[in-house]
């Protein structure tokens, strides 16, 4: 990778310790141009009113798929939206409260403490204050930690988990294990959904061997939320994310097909899925990954906790041949391996959808030739 990845381009501020410096206005480096700022509340009120909010899926606690009505489920929901809730999900609600407060006492700790696990660019593993290498980039109000869980070739070794709290790293791996067991089951679904076998996602994405990372996501209260946005538009480029969400600050939103943005209430005890990049290139865009972006407020800090599902790192991924047709040809080619796909993501942070578009651009350049 090349040498701008082996460090931050400008010295790393914590989010964090900038909002608990009591500041009243934000540094300009966090500013975004009018057109990337959040829209009035209000707007966004009307939509949560007149139910325009995501699907939510049943999964029954595990229960089997008779007759076909959750792949149906999951078929309308990735086909409408590509961002669903889960319920009766089988994650214990107790492992997930256990796992979100373990990474709230992280970012209680003292700024000192967290900066031993200060993170770089190249691997991302640890404490971190920005996505992306970009000098003099606009930045987002938040903080993070990032860990790989899966597979056990690729583990974060035991330097990069926080020594405190001390039930940090069990907790989390344990929360890690439960909420892979939900994404192979997600995977199932999908795959029938499309109407194909069900082991075939999990095959052509590496079988056993798929990746896990997880962030803990810390968005500090803002001064001027209006101006600002705790995670800039991005779509995710694994295959799944789950995330655990805060029940009572409300942060995320989803750009609805018709690009409006709409902010995600979450449901007691519930995960928020989305699709991701690998899915819209396996299954060549019949399921399209969906951008999102945090938006952040003055009252309340908010933390989440994203387990992002991703393909082995060095298995090529292209459309399934199934779903391609002469009607309805690969859009995504070459096949790209996910370890070569993130090279772009960890360099450049969050732009919305235009990686993928790349891709698209690649075949349309090549089928011209
Ligand atoms: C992410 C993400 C949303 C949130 O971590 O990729 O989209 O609500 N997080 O923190
Ligand atoms: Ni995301």
């Amino acid at each position: 990778m090349a040498d701008c990845m082996q460090e931050w381009p400008e010295p790393v501020v914590r989010v964090q310790a900038l909002a608990e410096s009591g500041l009243d206005s934000i540094p300009r480096c966090y500013v975004k141009p009018p057109c990337d700022r959040p829209a009035p509340a209000a707007d966004d009120d009307d939509d949560a009113s007149s139910g325009a909010s995501i699907p939510v899926v049943d999964l029954g606690n595990g229960s089997d798929d008779e007759g076909g009505q959750l792949a149906e489920a999951v078929a309308v929901a990735c086909r409408g939206w590509g961002f669903f809730q889960v319920v009766n999900h089988g994650v214990r609600p107790e492992l997930m409260r256990a796992a979100r407060e373990a990474w709230h006492g992280f970012f209680r700790l003292p700024l000192q403490e967290k900066q031993k696990y200060a993170n770089s660019p190249r691997t991302y593993e640890g404490y971190g204050s920005r996505l992306g290498v970009e000098k003099g980039a606009i930045l987002d109000w938040g903080d993070y930690y990032f860990l790989v869980l899966s597979p056990d070739a690729a583990k974060s070794p035991a330097k990069y988990w926080p020594a405190n709290p001390g039930i940090c790293k069990e907790v989390s791996e344990e929360y890690g294990r439960e909420v892979i067991k939900l994404c192979e089951r997600l995977m199932r679904l999908l795959s029938a959904s499309l109407g194909l076998d069900e082991t075939r996602f999990q095959e052509a994405f590496g079988g056993a061997d798929c990746g896990a990372g997880l962030r803990a996501n810390y968005y500090p209260r803002c001064p001027q939320p209006d101006l600002t946005l705790g995670l800039s538009a991005h779509s995710d480029p694994g295959i799944l994310t789950v995330l655990l969400a805060d029940d009572h600050v409300r942060g995320l939103q989803v750009r609805r097909r018709d690009g409006h943005w709409v902010t995600v209430q979450p449901l007691p005890d519930a995960f928020i899925v989305n699709v991701g990049d690998q899915i819209e290139i396996l299954s060549n865009s019949m399921y399209k990954s969906v951008e999102h972006r945090v938006i952040v407020n003055a009252e309340e800090e908010r933390i989440s906790l994203a387990l992002f599902y991703n393909p082995r790192g060095d298995v090529p991924v292209a459309p399934a041949p199934e779903l391609v047709t002469p009607e309805r040809p690969s859009l995504y080619y070459p096949p790209m391996t996910f370890d070569e796909y993130r090279v772009y993501v960890r360099k450049n942070g969050p732009k919305g959808k235009a990686q993928l578009e790349a891709l698209k651009g690649q075949s349309i350049t090549e089928k011209k030739e």
